[in-house]
């Protein structure tokens, strides 16, 4: 098993590097083509996501074993201003700086389990696995 990675995410010249460590790292675990792909897209809107809203945060990456699973754990932490409605948050098209809003419930459907903590003032995390 690959050890965990810690990606830090400051500036937005930060995502491109952190998605390319991203797909490296899939690659390494054994992951498909596909699966690195969609988890490098999920690090991408996670990333982008940090950036954009908390402006600094992190990106971790592990690999992950049950009984009869292997796969990938994804984990974004910022503590920025946190998401004051998650519900809506994870909502098709729901954004509040006016893009797609699409980046959250695009990674809920990519990968298999999803889980968003975030608490206002005090900032967000959320955690995605993929069993490749
Ligand atoms: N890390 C975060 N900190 C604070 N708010 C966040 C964070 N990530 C997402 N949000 C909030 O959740 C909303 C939905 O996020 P999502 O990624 O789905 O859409 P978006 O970033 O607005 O648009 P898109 O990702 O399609 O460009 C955002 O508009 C923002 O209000
Ligand atoms: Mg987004």
């Amino acid at each position: 098993m690959k050890p965990e990675i810690s990606i830090p995410l400051h500036k937005a010249h930060d995502i491109t590097p952190a998605v390319l460590r991203a797909g490296e790292y899939c690659r390494e675990a054994g992951c498909s083509e596909n699966d690195g792909r969609l988890i490098s897209t999920a690090v991408s809107e996670l990333a982008n996501n940090i950036i954009k809203y908390a402006r600094h945060g992190s990106i971790r990456m592990k690999e992950v074993q049950s009984n009869t699973r292997h796969g990938i754990e994804v984990v974004a932490i910022d503590s920025g201003p946190g998401i004051s409605d998650v519900g809506r948050a994870m909502k098709d098209h729901y954004s509040s700086s006016g893009t797609l809003g699409l980046g959250l419930p695009g990674i809920k459907r990519m990968m298999d389990d999803f889980d968003i903590q975030s608490t206002r003032g005090e900032g967000t995390r959320i955690v995605a696995r993929k069993w490749i």
